[in-house]
Protein backbone atom coordinates (compact mmCIF):
# COMPACT_ATOMS: atom_id res chain seq x y z
CA UNK A 1 0.00 0.00 0.00
CA UNK A 2 2.89 2.36 1.22
CA UNK A 3 5.92 3.15 -0.96
CA UNK A 4 8.95 2.68 0.58
CA UNK A 5 8.56 5.25 3.89
CA UNK A 6 11.37 7.10 5.55
CA UNK A 7 12.38 6.26 9.12
CA UNK A 8 14.39 6.49 11.91
CA UNK A 9 17.12 4.18 12.37
CA UNK A 10 15.76 3.03 16.15
CA UNK A 11 14.37 3.99 19.37
CA UNK A 12 17.60 6.23 20.39
CA UNK A 13 17.22 8.07 17.00
CA UNK A 14 13.36 8.47 17.16
CA UNK A 15 13.79 9.52 20.96
CA UNK A 16 16.29 12.09 20.20
CA UNK A 17 14.56 13.25 17.36
CA UNK A 18 10.53 13.63 19.62
CA UNK A 19 12.60 15.02 22.14
CA UNK A 20 14.20 17.42 20.09
CA UNK A 21 10.52 18.72 18.63
CA UNK A 22 9.26 18.58 22.53
CA UNK A 23 11.83 20.46 23.76
CA UNK A 24 11.40 24.09 22.74
CA UNK A 25 11.40 27.75 23.66
CA UNK A 26 8.62 26.07 25.56
CA UNK A 27 10.76 24.71 28.17
CA UNK A 28 13.76 27.37 28.21
CA UNK A 29 11.59 30.16 28.60
CA UNK A 30 7.33 29.47 29.08
CA UNK A 31 7.78 27.35 32.01
CA UNK A 32 10.42 28.99 34.19
CA UNK A 33 7.93 31.89 33.66
CA UNK A 34 5.05 29.67 34.33
CA UNK A 35 6.61 28.56 37.69
CA UNK A 36 7.58 31.58 38.79
CA UNK A 37 3.97 33.58 38.55
CA UNK A 38 2.07 30.56 39.42
CA UNK A 39 3.25 29.40 42.93
CA UNK A 40 6.19 27.78 42.55
CA UNK A 41 6.66 24.17 43.61
CA UNK A 42 2.95 24.10 43.65
CA UNK A 43 2.82 24.43 39.69
CA UNK A 44 5.71 22.26 39.73
CA UNK A 45 3.48 19.47 41.39
CA UNK A 46 0.09 20.42 39.40
CA UNK A 47 2.53 19.80 35.74
CA UNK A 48 4.21 16.88 37.09
CA UNK A 49 0.63 15.37 37.51
CA UNK A 50 -0.60 16.18 34.29
CA UNK A 51 2.60 15.16 32.76
CA UNK A 52 1.67 11.59 34.19
CA UNK A 53 -1.70 11.65 32.74
CA UNK A 54 -2.83 14.14 30.16
CA UNK A 55 0.67 14.26 28.39
CA UNK A 56 1.16 10.49 28.58
CA UNK A 57 -2.47 9.69 26.92
CA UNK A 58 -1.77 12.43 24.17
CA UNK A 59 1.76 11.78 23.48
CA UNK A 60 0.97 8.07 23.44
CA UNK A 61 -2.12 8.49 21.30
CA UNK A 62 -0.20 10.65 18.25
CA UNK A 63 2.67 8.35 18.22
CA UNK A 64 0.55 5.32 17.99
CA UNK A 65 -1.85 6.52 15.67
CA UNK A 66 1.36 7.76 13.18
CA UNK A 67 3.03 4.47 14.20
CA UNK A 68 0.23 2.39 12.87
CA UNK A 69 -1.43 4.30 10.36
CA UNK A 70 2.47 5.00 8.56
CA UNK A 71 0.76 8.59 7.37
CA UNK A 72 0.69 12.43 8.88
CA UNK A 73 -2.24 14.04 9.72
CA UNK A 74 -4.76 13.91 7.09
CA UNK A 75 -4.29 10.50 6.31
CA UNK A 76 -4.03 9.18 9.50
CA UNK A 77 -7.18 10.34 10.95
CA UNK A 78 -8.85 9.48 7.22
CA UNK A 79 -7.98 6.09 7.71
CA UNK A 80 -9.21 5.72 11.19
CA UNK A 81 -12.52 6.96 9.98
CA UNK A 82 -13.28 8.69 6.65
CA UNK A 83 -15.92 10.52 7.88
CA UNK A 84 -13.04 12.32 10.37
CA UNK A 85 -10.89 13.59 7.34
CA UNK A 86 -12.01 16.85 8.19
CA UNK A 87 -10.03 16.21 11.76
CA UNK A 88 -6.52 15.79 9.94
CA UNK A 89 -7.45 18.84 7.57
CA UNK A 90 -7.80 20.78 10.80
CA UNK A 91 -4.84 19.29 12.61
CA UNK A 92 -2.78 19.89 9.84
CA UNK A 93 -3.74 23.49 9.72
CA UNK A 94 -1.65 24.04 13.25
CA UNK A 95 1.70 23.65 11.53
CA UNK A 96 1.04 25.29 9.11
CA UNK A 97 -0.24 28.64 10.67
CA UNK A 98 2.81 27.67 13.70
CA UNK A 99 5.59 27.80 10.71
CA UNK A 100 4.83 31.68 10.04
CA UNK A 101 6.24 32.57 13.52
CA UNK A 102 8.40 30.38 14.62
CA UNK A 103 11.35 30.87 12.77
CA UNK A 104 11.19 34.82 13.33
CA UNK A 105 11.23 33.62 16.95
CA UNK A 106 14.08 31.59 15.82
CA UNK A 107 15.55 34.77 14.28
CA UNK A 108 15.58 36.99 17.25
CA UNK A 109 17.44 34.17 19.43
CA UNK A 110 19.95 33.78 16.82
CA UNK A 111 20.38 37.42 16.87
CA UNK A 112 21.07 37.26 20.70
CA UNK A 113 23.54 34.53 20.42
CA UNK A 114 26.02 36.71 17.43
CA UNK A 115 25.32 39.46 19.89
CA UNK A 116 27.18 37.76 23.05
CA UNK A 117 29.47 36.32 20.07
CA UNK A 118 30.19 39.74 19.44
CA UNK A 119 30.47 40.97 23.12
CA UNK A 120 28.02 43.62 22.55
CA UNK A 121 26.88 42.45 26.57
CA UNK A 122 25.67 45.84 27.97
CA UNK A 123 24.09 47.34 24.67
CA UNK A 124 22.26 43.80 24.80
CA UNK A 125 20.94 45.22 28.67
CA UNK A 126 19.53 48.72 27.49
CA UNK A 127 16.00 49.29 28.29
CA UNK A 128 14.82 49.80 24.34
CA UNK A 129 17.44 47.01 22.91
CA UNK A 130 14.75 44.59 21.62
CA UNK A 131 12.27 46.99 20.83
CA UNK A 132 14.55 48.76 18.81
CA UNK A 133 15.06 45.67 17.19
CA UNK A 134 12.26 43.96 16.19
CA UNK A 135 10.92 47.18 15.25
CA UNK A 136 13.54 47.80 12.33
CA UNK A 137 12.47 46.42 9.00
CA UNK A 138 15.63 44.96 8.07
CA UNK A 139 17.35 43.26 10.81
CA UNK A 140 14.74 40.96 12.08
CA UNK A 141 13.91 39.86 8.70
CA UNK A 142 17.37 38.82 7.99
CA UNK A 143 17.79 36.51 11.09
CA UNK A 144 14.25 35.18 9.79
CA UNK A 145 15.12 34.34 7.07
CA UNK A 146 18.80 32.26 7.20
CA UNK A 147 16.85 30.82 10.55
CA UNK A 148 14.18 29.63 7.68
CA UNK A 149 16.86 28.83 5.25
CA UNK A 150 18.56 26.47 7.69
CA UNK A 151 15.48 24.60 9.02
CA UNK A 152 14.65 23.89 5.13
CA UNK A 153 17.74 22.63 4.46
CA UNK A 154 17.53 20.12 7.69
CA UNK A 155 14.26 18.77 6.19
CA UNK A 156 15.49 19.06 2.33
CA UNK A 157 18.42 16.00 3.88
CA UNK A 158 15.27 14.05 4.97
CA UNK A 159 14.47 11.97 8.49
CA UNK A 160 17.42 9.93 9.18
CA UNK A 161 20.35 12.45 6.87
CA UNK A 162 18.93 15.30 8.06
CA UNK A 163 16.39 15.80 11.27
CA UNK A 164 17.70 12.58 12.92
CA UNK A 165 21.28 13.64 12.16
CA UNK A 166 21.27 16.88 13.87
CA UNK A 167 18.38 15.69 16.84
CA UNK A 168 21.52 13.54 17.93
CA UNK A 169 24.04 15.69 17.88
CA UNK A 170 22.67 18.95 19.57
CA UNK A 171 20.23 17.29 22.31
CA UNK A 172 23.13 15.87 24.11
CA UNK A 173 24.91 19.18 23.69
CA UNK A 174 21.72 21.00 24.79
CA UNK A 175 21.20 18.86 28.07
CA UNK A 176 24.99 19.53 29.04
CA UNK A 177 24.87 23.08 28.39
CA UNK A 178 21.19 23.59 30.78
CA UNK A 179 23.27 21.15 33.88
CA UNK A 180 26.66 23.25 33.16
CA UNK A 181 24.19 26.68 33.40
CA UNK A 182 21.90 25.63 35.90
CA UNK A 183 24.32 24.68 38.28
CA UNK A 184 26.45 28.24 37.95
CA UNK A 185 23.10 30.25 38.19
CA UNK A 186 23.28 28.31 41.99
CA UNK A 187 26.43 29.77 42.90
CA UNK A 188 25.55 33.36 41.99
CA UNK A 189 25.13 35.81 44.76
CA UNK A 190 24.51 39.68 44.49
CA UNK A 191 24.25 42.33 47.19
CA UNK A 192 21.67 44.83 46.28
CA UNK A 193 21.09 48.99 46.88
CA UNK A 194 19.39 48.19 50.39
CA UNK A 195 22.67 46.12 51.42
CA UNK A 196 20.09 42.68 50.97
CA UNK A 197 22.44 39.72 49.80
CA UNK A 198 20.44 37.13 47.77
CA UNK A 199 21.65 33.88 46.42
CA UNK A 200 20.95 31.33 44.14
CA UNK A 201 19.88 28.68 46.26
CA UNK A 202 17.82 31.26 47.88
CA UNK A 203 16.38 31.72 43.93
CA UNK A 204 16.04 27.86 43.98
CA UNK A 205 14.38 27.62 47.31
CA UNK A 206 11.91 30.04 45.89
CA UNK A 207 11.61 27.97 42.59
CA UNK A 208 10.96 24.92 44.41
CA UNK A 209 8.78 25.77 47.65
CA UNK A 210 5.17 25.77 46.88
CA UNK A 211 3.13 29.10 47.87
CA UNK A 212 -0.01 28.51 48.83
CA UNK A 213 -0.74 32.79 49.99
CA UNK A 214 -3.64 34.08 48.35
CA UNK A 215 -4.42 30.70 47.23
CA UNK A 216 -8.59 30.87 45.94
CA UNK A 217 -9.98 28.74 44.02
CA UNK A 218 -10.17 30.64 40.89
CA UNK A 219 -6.35 31.28 41.35
CA UNK A 220 -5.74 27.36 41.55
CA UNK A 221 -8.50 27.00 38.00
CA UNK A 222 -5.76 29.79 36.57
CA UNK A 223 -3.15 27.46 37.47
CA UNK A 224 -4.28 24.43 36.30
CA UNK A 225 -5.24 25.75 32.64
CA UNK A 226 -2.04 27.35 32.33
CA UNK A 227 0.15 24.47 33.37
CA UNK A 228 -2.26 22.41 30.75
CA UNK A 229 -2.04 24.71 28.28
CA UNK A 230 1.81 24.45 28.64
CA UNK A 231 1.64 20.76 28.57
CA UNK A 232 0.18 21.32 25.08
CA UNK A 233 2.77 22.90 23.55
CA UNK A 234 5.76 21.70 25.42
CA UNK A 235 4.91 17.95 24.20
CA UNK A 236 3.74 19.50 20.49
CA UNK A 237 1.07 17.22 21.05
CA UNK A 238 -2.59 17.85 19.15
CA UNK A 239 -0.80 19.27 16.17
CA UNK A 240 0.42 16.36 14.12
CA UNK A 241 3.78 16.43 14.65
CA UNK A 242 4.05 13.26 16.58
CA UNK A 243 1.79 11.51 13.71
CA UNK A 244 3.91 12.77 11.22
CA UNK A 245 7.24 11.07 13.34
CA UNK A 246 5.45 8.24 14.44
CA UNK A 247 5.21 6.88 11.29
CA UNK A 248 8.95 7.18 10.98
CA UNK A 249 8.95 4.73 13.87
CA UNK A 250 10.26 1.11 12.90
CA UNK A 251 7.62 -1.78 13.90
CA UNK A 252 10.44 -3.14 16.81
CA UNK A 253 10.67 -0.09 18.47
CA UNK A 254 8.75 -0.29 22.26
CA UNK A 255 6.51 2.68 21.72
CA UNK A 256 6.04 2.54 25.98
CA UNK A 257 9.79 3.14 26.56
CA UNK A 258 9.64 5.99 24.04
CA UNK A 259 6.78 7.79 25.19
CA UNK A 260 8.32 7.39 28.92
CA UNK A 261 11.42 8.73 27.59
CA UNK A 262 10.13 11.48 25.33
CA UNK A 263 8.06 12.73 28.72
CA UNK A 264 11.19 12.02 30.86
CA UNK A 265 13.22 14.31 28.96
CA UNK A 266 10.85 17.12 27.96
CA UNK A 267 9.88 17.54 31.56
CA UNK A 268 13.31 17.30 32.94
CA UNK A 269 14.77 20.05 30.56
CA UNK A 270 12.10 21.97 31.87
CA UNK A 271 12.63 21.43 35.56
CA UNK A 272 16.62 22.54 34.56
CA UNK A 273 15.81 25.41 32.71
CA UNK A 274 13.66 26.77 35.63
CA UNK A 275 16.78 25.83 38.16
CA UNK A 276 18.86 27.82 35.17
CA UNK A 277 16.69 30.84 34.94
CA UNK A 278 15.14 31.42 38.41
CA UNK A 279 18.16 31.95 40.71
CA UNK A 280 19.90 33.86 38.52
CA UNK A 281 16.93 36.67 37.84
CA UNK A 282 15.91 36.62 41.55
CA UNK A 283 19.96 37.31 42.32
CA UNK A 284 20.31 40.55 40.43
CA UNK A 285 16.28 41.30 40.09
CA UNK A 286 14.23 39.58 42.70
CA UNK A 287 10.86 38.38 41.95
CA UNK A 288 10.08 41.30 39.88
CA UNK A 289 12.39 40.54 36.16
CA UNK A 290 9.86 37.55 36.54
CA UNK A 291 7.74 39.71 33.94
CA UNK A 292 5.66 37.56 30.61
CA UNK A 293 6.32 37.49 27.61
CA UNK A 294 9.42 37.59 25.56
CA UNK A 295 10.27 40.28 27.94
CA UNK A 296 11.67 37.49 30.35
CA UNK A 297 14.24 36.11 27.17
CA UNK A 298 15.27 39.26 25.98
CA UNK A 299 14.91 41.68 28.61
CA UNK A 300 15.23 40.58 32.07
CA UNK A 301 17.66 37.72 31.18
CA UNK A 302 20.26 40.45 29.49
CA UNK A 303 20.18 42.53 32.39
CA UNK A 304 20.99 39.43 34.32
CA UNK A 305 23.59 38.88 31.93
CA UNK A 306 25.13 42.24 31.91
CA UNK A 307 24.91 42.36 35.99
CA UNK A 308 27.13 39.10 36.00
CA UNK A 309 30.09 40.62 35.24
CA UNK A 310 32.78 39.49 32.92
CA UNK A 311 31.60 36.25 32.97
CA UNK A 312 28.31 37.26 31.68
CA UNK A 313 29.25 37.38 28.06
CA UNK A 314 29.99 33.63 28.08
CA UNK A 315 27.23 32.53 30.22
CA UNK A 316 24.80 34.66 27.42
CA UNK A 317 26.65 32.98 24.37
CA UNK A 318 25.89 29.40 26.32
CA UNK A 319 22.28 30.13 26.43
CA UNK A 320 21.44 31.50 23.38
CA UNK A 321 22.93 28.46 22.05
CA UNK A 322 21.23 26.30 23.82
CA UNK A 323 17.82 27.90 22.88
CA UNK A 324 19.31 27.71 18.96
CA UNK A 325 19.46 24.63 19.21
CA UNK A 326 16.09 24.25 21.14
CA UNK A 327 14.37 25.75 18.69
CA UNK A 328 16.20 25.12 15.63
CA UNK A 329 15.11 21.07 16.27
CA UNK A 330 11.20 22.31 17.37
CA UNK A 331 11.47 24.17 14.06
CA UNK A 332 12.59 21.20 12.21
CA UNK A 333 9.58 19.07 13.08
CA UNK A 334 6.93 21.52 12.09
CA UNK A 335 8.27 21.75 8.67
CA UNK A 336 8.54 17.82 8.50
CA UNK A 337 4.86 17.41 9.69
CA UNK A 338 3.99 19.97 6.85
CA UNK A 339 6.11 18.68 4.48
CA UNK A 340 4.96 15.01 4.78
CA UNK A 341 1.11 15.87 4.92
CA UNK A 342 1.92 17.61 1.64
CA UNK A 343 4.07 14.87 0.34
CA UNK A 344 0.69 12.72 0.60
CA UNK A 345 -1.80 15.00 -0.75
CA UNK A 346 -0.05 15.57 -3.82
CA UNK A 347 2.36 13.03 -3.98
CA UNK A 348 5.05 14.77 -4.82
CA UNK A 349 8.89 14.01 -3.78
CA UNK A 350 10.27 15.23 -0.60
CA UNK A 351 13.01 17.64 -2.45
CA UNK A 352 10.15 19.12 -4.88
CA UNK A 353 7.55 19.77 -1.40
CA UNK A 354 10.67 21.73 0.43
CA UNK A 355 11.48 23.31 -2.01
CA UNK A 356 7.99 24.80 -2.86
CA UNK A 357 7.42 25.39 0.87
CA UNK A 358 10.70 27.02 1.33
CA UNK A 359 9.50 29.43 -0.94
CA UNK A 360 5.91 29.95 0.63
CA UNK A 361 7.60 30.31 4.37
CA UNK A 362 10.33 32.57 3.70
CA UNK A 363 7.78 34.60 2.30
CA UNK A 364 5.48 34.40 5.34
CA UNK A 365 8.19 34.52 7.60
CA UNK A 366 9.12 38.09 6.24
CA UNK A 367 5.84 39.31 6.83
CA UNK A 368 5.22 37.86 10.39
CA UNK A 369 8.66 39.43 11.12
CA UNK A 370 7.60 42.72 9.63
CA UNK A 371 4.67 42.39 12.11
CA UNK A 372 6.45 45.10 14.69
CA UNK A 373 7.21 47.49 11.60
CA UNK A 374 5.63 47.52 8.66
CA UNK A 375 2.73 45.33 8.95
CA UNK A 376 2.37 46.70 12.73
CA UNK A 377 -1.01 45.93 13.96
CA UNK A 378 -3.36 46.35 17.20
CA UNK A 379 -6.16 43.13 17.72
CA UNK A 380 -7.54 42.52 21.12
CA UNK A 381 -7.88 38.76 21.92
CA UNK A 382 -9.89 36.68 23.78
CA UNK A 383 -7.86 36.49 26.41
CA UNK A 384 -7.76 40.38 27.22
CA UNK A 385 -4.18 40.92 25.56
CA UNK A 386 -3.21 42.87 22.42
CA UNK A 387 -1.24 41.05 19.74
CA UNK A 388 0.54 41.65 16.60
CA UNK A 389 0.73 39.10 13.73
CA UNK A 390 2.92 36.68 15.43
CA UNK A 391 0.31 36.74 18.66
CA UNK A 392 -2.43 35.99 16.80
CA UNK A 393 -0.92 33.55 14.55
CA UNK A 394 0.20 32.18 17.94
CA UNK A 395 -3.43 32.59 19.21
CA UNK A 396 -5.28 30.72 17.20
CA UNK A 397 -2.73 27.19 16.55
CA UNK A 398 -1.92 27.11 20.11
CA UNK A 399 -4.98 28.34 22.07
CA UNK A 400 -7.83 27.93 19.88
CA UNK A 401 -6.97 24.84 17.90
CA UNK A 402 -5.27 22.75 19.67
CA UNK A 403 -7.64 22.31 22.27
CA UNK A 404 -9.99 21.69 20.22
CA UNK A 405 -8.42 19.12 18.33
CA UNK A 406 -7.74 17.12 21.82
CA UNK A 407 -11.06 16.96 22.26
CA UNK A 408 -12.28 16.15 18.78
CA UNK A 409 -9.53 13.42 18.61
CA UNK A 410 -10.62 11.94 22.08
CA UNK A 411 -13.52 11.66 21.24
CA UNK A 412 -12.79 9.48 17.93
CA UNK A 413 -10.12 6.86 19.96
CA UNK A 414 -12.47 6.89 22.77
CA UNK A 415 -15.57 6.43 21.64
CA UNK A 416 -15.50 5.98 17.76
CA UNK A 417 -12.21 3.30 16.63
CA UNK A 418 -11.84 2.71 20.24
CA UNK A 419 -9.15 2.74 22.72
CA UNK A 420 -8.34 -0.58 22.07
CA UNK A 421 -6.78 0.13 18.49
CA UNK A 422 -4.37 2.27 20.21
CA UNK A 423 -3.44 -0.19 23.07
CA UNK A 424 -3.20 -2.79 20.36
CA UNK A 425 -0.30 -0.45 18.64
CA UNK A 426 1.72 -0.15 22.29
CA UNK A 427 1.74 -3.49 22.23
CA UNK A 428 2.54 -4.52 19.03
CA UNK A 429 5.57 -6.83 20.04
CA UNK A 430 3.91 -8.07 22.75
CA UNK A 431 5.14 -5.31 25.33
CA UNK A 432 2.76 -4.62 28.21
CA UNK A 433 0.90 -1.34 28.20
CA UNK A 434 1.14 -0.89 31.91
CA UNK A 435 -0.85 2.17 31.67
CA UNK A 436 -3.55 0.80 29.56
CA UNK A 437 -6.21 1.55 32.49
CA UNK A 438 -5.67 5.15 32.95
CA UNK A 439 -5.24 5.48 29.47
CA UNK A 440 -8.50 4.31 28.89
CA UNK A 441 -9.90 6.31 31.41
CA UNK A 442 -8.82 9.63 30.01
CA UNK A 443 -9.13 9.10 26.74
CA UNK A 444 -13.30 8.29 27.36
CA UNK A 445 -13.85 10.60 30.30
CA UNK A 446 -11.85 13.07 31.63
CA UNK A 447 -10.05 14.41 28.20
CA UNK A 448 -13.44 15.20 26.27
CA UNK A 449 -14.57 17.36 29.47
CA UNK A 450 -11.51 19.05 30.20
CA UNK A 451 -10.41 19.76 26.61
CA UNK A 452 -14.04 21.05 25.91
CA UNK A 453 -13.15 23.47 29.20
CA UNK A 454 -9.96 24.34 28.03
CA UNK A 455 -11.02 25.22 24.69
CA UNK A 456 -14.16 27.07 26.46
CA UNK A 457 -11.53 29.15 28.49
CA UNK A 458 -8.85 30.15 26.01
CA UNK A 459 -11.02 30.63 22.73
CA UNK A 460 -12.52 33.65 25.45
CA UNK A 461 -16.51 31.90 25.13
CA UNK A 462 -16.02 30.86 29.35
CA UNK A 463 -16.14 34.67 29.73
CA UNK A 464 -18.67 35.21 27.49
CA UNK A 465 -20.74 32.67 29.27
CA UNK A 466 -19.73 33.66 32.62
CA UNK A 467 -20.92 36.88 31.90
N1 LIG B 1 7.29 21.99 21.93
C1 LIG B 1 7.97 23.21 21.65
C2 LIG B 1 8.34 23.92 22.91
O1 LIG B 1 8.03 23.48 24.01
O2 LIG B 1 8.94 24.96 22.79
C3 LIG B 1 7.16 24.16 20.89
C4 LIG B 1 6.61 23.73 19.64
C5 LIG B 1 7.30 22.93 18.78
C6 LIG B 1 5.41 24.18 19.33
C7 LIG B 1 6.77 22.58 17.62
C8 LIG B 1 4.87 23.86 18.19
C9 LIG B 1 5.56 23.06 17.34
F1 LIG B 1 4.97 22.76 16.21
Amino acid sequence: MNKKKSSFSGQLGFVLAAAGSAVGVGNLWRFPYLAAKDGGGLFLVIYLALVLTFGFTLLASDIAIGRRTKESAIGAYTQMSPKWKFLGVLTFLVPVLIMTYYAVIGGWVTKYAVVYLTGQTAAAAQDNYFTSFITSPVSPVLFALLFMGVTAFIVYNGVEGGIERVSRCMMPILLVLVVVIAGYSLTLHHVDESGQMRTGMDGLLYYITPHFEELTFSRFLQILLDAMSQLFFSLSVSMGIMITYGSYVKPEVNLNKAVNQIEIFDTGVALLAGAMIIPAVFVFSGTDGMSAGPSLMFISLPKVFAAMGKAGTLVGLLFFVTTIFATLTSCISVLESITANCMEIFHTGRKKTVLVLTVIYLAASAVIALGYSIFYIEVKLPNGSVGQLLDIMDYISNSVMMPFIALLSSILIGWIVKPSWIAAEMELNGETFRRKKLYNVMIRYIMPVIMFILFLQSSGLLNKIAG
